[in-house]
């Protein structure tokens, strides 16, 4: 599946930036399913984001700079609001602006300190996350680097409990028990399904720090929840009482890149574990997907024969068969590259 040639795909929020990323004087570019963006922050401090290229001669806004609130364009000063209007026009003296002077604008919001955009009418809200305003949890920023993967590939990869024994190998894998349990717990709903599940995972040292465990082994038990189409949370229990909560979303850049915003919410306290060793956890094990996920064909089949499959790939199957669904119902069929 192309991403960028599934219009369906637009209909989705997906995370962009940190706002800390965001400024009201520089403003930054990104690409989202192929559609250059440039964002920055209005006056009163809300993200937006507009088509990257100038109405007049197409050079990128992003490029340019932030002034009261609005973007202006590097090349002739012409300036945009945060709707995608053309406010100034340093040489129109007299007349007002035509309406024509504006470029796209899409829909551009904060949620859970990262700034979230959507290309088209959204069919579902932004992913909820109950425990991110629960008091009794702290958020850490984790990571925001750009892989060269495909959606499909990454968000599978998250939900596929056989890989950690061999790609995890080095943090928490286990080769000598390389059968995962079976998967009987999926249900779907209308934004992607919830699936519990377990797993015993090896604990190194710095695992054991950050646990407050001694064990060399756990029963980790997972909640995973896909948010179509390429976002999840992993919530790890782990038997303390302990829950470390993942959110990742594998914004798609273009057929062959994602964009990895990754975050987690704890229960416990900075006494407790200190944020910069849970990162570097969490860095070594996202690491380990990324070296073995870059290796992949970023055209991942819709079509279930295209390639094999084994039980523990029930989650992708899914995912594969919801995505799928996804096209029919609005008269899309799936796009693929040329084959030889
Ligand atoms: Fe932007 Fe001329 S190209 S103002
Ligand atoms: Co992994």
């Amino acid at each position: 599946m192309l991403v960028t040639r599934q219009p369906v795909l637009k209909r989705f929020w997906y995370p962009i930036v940190p706002m800390t990323h965001l400024t009201q004087e520089a403003p930054i570019a990104f690409q989202l399913l192929g559609q250059p963006l440039v964002l920055w922050l209005e006056a009163e401090g809300q993200p937006r984001a507009i088509a990257d290229s100038c109405c007049h001669r197409s050079a990128q806004l992003s490029k340019g700079v932030v002034i009261d609130g609005c973007v202006r364009c590097p090349y002739h000063g012409w300036a945009y609001a945060g709707d995608g209007r053309c406010v100034h026009v340093p040489q129109l003296t007299n007349g007002s602006i035509p309406k024509t002077y504006q470029v796209a604008a899409y829909r551009c919001t904060e949620q859970y300190g990262y700034a979230w955009v959507c290309l088209d009418e959204p069919l579902h809200p932004i992913p909820a996350i109950p425990e991110a305003t629960d008091p009794g949890f702290r958020q850490i920023h984790e990571f925001y680097e750009t892989w060269k993967v495909s959606g499909l590939r990454v968000i599978e990869n998250s939900f596929d409990s056989a890989h950690g024994h061999f790609v995890h190998a080095k943090s928490w894998g286990d080769q000598g028990n390389p059968v995962p349990p079976p998967i009987d717990d999926i249900v779907e709903d209308e934004t992607g399904f919830v699936m519990q599940h377990w797993v015993e995972v090896l604990n190194p040292d710095l695992q054991k720090k950050n646990l407050g465990i001694t064990t060399d082994k756990t029963i980790r038990t997972n909640e995973r929840r896909w948010f179509m189409p390429f976002a999840r949370t992993l919530k790890i229990h782990y038997p303390n009482g302990l829950i470390h909560l993942i959110f990742t979303g594998y914004t798609p850049i273009d057929d062959q890149t994602s964009q990895l915003v990754q975050f987690c919410l704890r229960n416990d306290t900075e006494a407790e574990a200190k944020a910069a060793d849970i990162i570097a956890f969490d860095r070594q094990v996202t690491q380990e997907d990324r070296e073995v996920l870059e290796t992949t064909d970023y055209d991942a089949p819709l079509a279930i024969a295209a390639e094999q499959h084994m039980a523990s790939d029930k989650p992708g199957i899914i995912m594969r068969h919801r995505l799928a669904a996804l096209l029919k119902a609005h008269g899309e069929t799936e796009q693929r590259r040329p084959r030889d």
